[in-house]
């Protein structure tokens, strides 16, 4: 039977790149994301060089309910996810009280908690049929706090933890859980952080989407629990965990600031 991935944040980035992967994997696809008409856009294209099946899914993940209607129109559509791909996410680059409170939640709602349903949903048949790959999308800001990124710095600190202790409770299941980690990489992202001028995207060439998702997938394949992307962010993982706190704030926070 033909396998699917489930791939959320597949509009841009590296959720397209995964997508992409997949589909040259030979796996059909399942794409989820508020833009539909990207999506589809996306689903031609691919079908012009792959013979997959691909449902596209318009979805608001920080709408509470989503994960579960999406749960509902797969397994109407009678398709069993093998690969699920937590990719959806994004960050607010501002001081915390300056950044506005529904979008910190809305956040939380799409980088944590939208996360833990599908994977929660998903999860279920994988470890029935004993079988299964799921891959989060951590980031290095999983290693650290992120004055002027919060919640999004706390919210990737998350994802990191739930995945490391999932893939504890899933051994000898045959389905694992990877966490994949990058740095700061070329995609919409600071476009959609209101962070175009920050230090972060400038410190150095980003890598493509397509290196940084090619990585994940093939740590997710191997089953790996976590895979920082690149060796300057594994050092910066590395050095968080030893740097006391009081120095490693200041260190992110003169990153994270906007330039003015
Ligand atoms: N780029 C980086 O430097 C970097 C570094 C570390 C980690 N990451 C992580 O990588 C993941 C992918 O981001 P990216 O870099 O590829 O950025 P991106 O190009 O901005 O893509 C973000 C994706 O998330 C989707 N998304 C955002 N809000 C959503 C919502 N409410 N409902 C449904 N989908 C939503 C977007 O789709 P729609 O707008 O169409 O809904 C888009 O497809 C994120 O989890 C991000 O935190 C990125």
């Amino acid at each position: 039977m033909a396998e699917y991935a489930l791939i959320t944040g597949a509009s841009s980035g590296l959720g397209k790149e995964f997508a992409w992967i997949h589909a040259q994997n030979g796996h059909n696809l399942v794409l989820v994301a508020r833009r539909e008409s990207l999506l589809n856009d996306l689903a031609s294209d691919i079908k012009t060089k792959y013979k997959v099946d691909i449902l596209v899914l318009s979805f608001d993940l920080s709408r509470p309910n989503s994960p579960q209607e999406i749960f509902e129109k797969v397994t109407s559509a009678g398709i069993n996810v093998n690969y699920l791909i937590n990719n959806a996410g994004f960050g607010i680059g501002n001081s915390f009280l300056n950044s506005d409170l529904e979008s910190n939640s809305n956040m939380v709602e799409v980088n944590i908690q939208a996360l833990i349903k599908l994977t929660h949903l998903f999860g279920q048949s994988m470890i029935k049929n004993r079988t299964g790959r799921v891959l989060l999308v951590g980031s290095v800001a999983s290693f650290m706090p992120g004055p002027y990124m919060a919640t999004y710095f706390a919210s990737k600190n998350f994802v990191l933890a739930f995945g490391q202790a999932l893939q504890e409770e899933w051994k000898n299941t045959g389905v694992t859980i990877t966490t994949l980690c990058p740095g700061p990489t070329e995609t919409d992202f600071f476009e959609a952080a209101g962070m175009a001028s920050s230090k972060i995207s400038k410190l150095m060439p980003l890598p493509s989407a397509q290196k940084v998702a090619n990585y994940g997938y093939k740590a997710m394949i191997k089953g790996k629990t976590t895979a920082i992307y690149g060796f300057a962010n594994q050092l910066q993982a590395f050095f968080s965990r030893i740097t006391p706190t009081f120095i490693l704030v200041k260190a992110v926070a003169w990153i994270t600031q906007k330039s003015s």
